[in-house]
């Protein structure tokens, strides 16, 4: 079948795992031992994911960046029945999990986005869902995400935006950075069409859904 405009020809992502870099090791050793629990130990704590379903809908193709143990790929599919799906996973254990969690359709490719070009094709959707914030090279992985999105096509992210300090210090000792520079760099490079911000647990923490377009659409 010829691919729609915009939709460039693609590998299937099985079928290429590049070496491990130094961010998917750290990933790694952070989440080899939590894999089993993190869809029960977080949902406390990733709040607002529902929420990710009205931003997917009607799409064609949407990637995932950090997709985890996959929770997401099947509210993405539900969403978008018809989309091509596709999770990027850095860890190992969690991208095993995802692969095992067999949503109908859905392509899950072990890599540390951001770190090189992937043969992954051109989405209308790309989220990251409480993934940005744990990239280092975060530049890097959204710079590709804009040059992985077709002209108008939109990144989604939620992620946590602000948090007391004892608590600020427990997300960093979880991986977590705060701080606008990621946010900032969406409002400098993409048009931003909708952010929501929601208060966690009485002030708590702060989380921020962002849809941000790319110009030229
Ligand atoms: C907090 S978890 C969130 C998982 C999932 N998105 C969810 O909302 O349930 C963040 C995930 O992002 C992955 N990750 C971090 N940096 C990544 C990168 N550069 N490329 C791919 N995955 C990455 C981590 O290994 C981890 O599984």
């Amino acid at each position: 079948m010829e691919p729609a405009r915009g939709f460039t020809p693609h590998m299937t992502p099985q079928s290429t795992t590049p070496p491990d870099t130094v961010h998917a090791a750290q990933m790694e050793r952070r989440y080899r031992w939590q894999a089993a629990t993190f869809d029960l130990t977080r949902r406390p704590l990733l709040l607002g994911r529902s929420g990710l379903a009205e931003c997917v809908r009607g799409a064609r193709a949407v990637l995932e960046v950090g997709c985890g143990t996959g929770q997401n790929l099947a509210r993405l599919r539900a969403a978008a029945p018809e989309a091509r799906i596709v999770g990027v996973e850095c860890a190992r254990s969690m991208a095993r999990r995802a692969r095992r969690r067999a949503v109908p359709r859905v392509e899950v490719m072990q890599a540390d986005y951001g770190a090189a070009a992937l043969p992954l094709g051109a989405f209308d959707r790309i989220v990251f869902s409480y993934s940005l914030s744990m990239i280092p090279h975060f530049a890097d992985a959204l710079r590709r995400a804009s040059s992985d999105l077709v002209p108008g096509g939109s990144l989604v992210v939620l992620d946590f935006v602000a948090a007391p300090p004892p608590i600020a210090a427990l997300l960093r000792l979880g991986g977590v950075e705060l701080g606008g520079a990621r946010w900032e760099w969406l409002a400098g490079h993409l048009a931003i069409q909708d952010s929501r911000e929601r208060v966690a647990w009485g002030g708590l923490w702060r989380y921020r859904l962002v849809v941000a377009e790319k110009r030229g659409g």
